[in-house]
């Protein structure tokens, strides 16, 4: 247990993680919490493109319970207080999320990747139409379907796909940035449990960058031992306290 503040001064870089667990308190639930498996489903099958060819009705069936799940949702004190941290910071915060769910930027931040793609949109699962917005909710039949005559998916990284790299190039850009200024910099992990490699090594990355290293999760995580600090708790209490927030 860590209860110190992290360290945020002049002039320090500071690079975000977050993960599935920042949006529990919003009642989203993570998916290895809930033992893994959707409707009696394990989670790889409505969330892989092997899935996808084999029963694409389950899989929209899957994130049109989430669109609407993350609809109905709203962003809790987590989000709130990264969205406050980079208006003190701007170009200083960058916010990495494995979240799908959009709420970070409905808590207001504005500089955030989402390495894993998001509930709202939908692209082609052939052809190279660029992606486009969507919250609407098939269930099918018949499921929605591109000009080019293939069905439409959600735009989410699936297991067993690449990340987009862009996005990952954006956080690498960020961290080299910070090391030629020389300024301090700081990674803060949230609400992530160190399964999904490479967002699970950023903290690595960021190590080797120079970066004093927190993580901020309701269980220790299985990269726990790669950090700084750790502190324990809901993401909700625990992230406004630590970033002096709370008052
Ligand atoms: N809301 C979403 O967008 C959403 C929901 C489920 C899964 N996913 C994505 O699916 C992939 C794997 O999902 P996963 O569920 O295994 O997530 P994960 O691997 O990111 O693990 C969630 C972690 O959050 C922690 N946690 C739970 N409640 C917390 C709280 N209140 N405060 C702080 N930490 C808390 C858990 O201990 C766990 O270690 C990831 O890409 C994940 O982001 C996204
Ligand atoms: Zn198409």
């Amino acid at each position: 247990m860590d209860e110190a503040r992290i360290p945020i001064g002049e002039g320090t870089r500071v690079l975000v993680l977050t993960g599935a667990g920042i949006s529990a308190e919003s009642g989203l639930a993570t998916f290895r919490g809930g033992g893994g498996l959707w409707e009696g489903y394990p989670v790889e099958q409505v969330a892989s493109p092997e899935g996808f060819a084999a029963d694409p009705e389950l899989v929209w069936r899957f994130y049109s319970m989430r669109r609407r799940a993350a609809a109905e949702a709203e962003p809790n004190a987590a989000h709130r207080a990264l969205a406050t941290l980079e208006e003190g910071l701007g170009d200083r915060l960058l916010l990495v999320t494995q979240n799908v769910d959009g709420l970070h930027a409905r808590a207001g931040s504005r500089r955030v990747v989402e390495v894993h793609g998001t509930l709202w949109r939908t692209r082609c699962s052939r052809c190279l139409r660029p992606p486009f917005d969507d919250a609407t909710e098939p269930l099918g039949p018949p499921l929605p379907r591109c000009t080019c005559g293939a069905l439409l998916r959600p735009d989410i990284v699936w297991f067993g796909e690449m990340l987009d790299p862009a996005a990952t190039g954006r956080v690498e850009g960020f961290l080299r940035a910070a090391r030629r200024s020389g300024a301090p910099l700081v990674f803060v992990a949230v609400g992530t449990s160190g399964n999904v490699y490479p967002a699970a090594g950023y903290v690595h990355a960021a190590r080797a960058h120079g970066a004093e290293t927190w993580l901020v999760n309701l269980d220790p995580a299985l990269n726990a031992t790669s950090f700084d600090h750790i502190v324990t708790g809901p993401a909700g209490e625990v992230l406004p306290r630590l970033l002096g927030l709370d008052g």
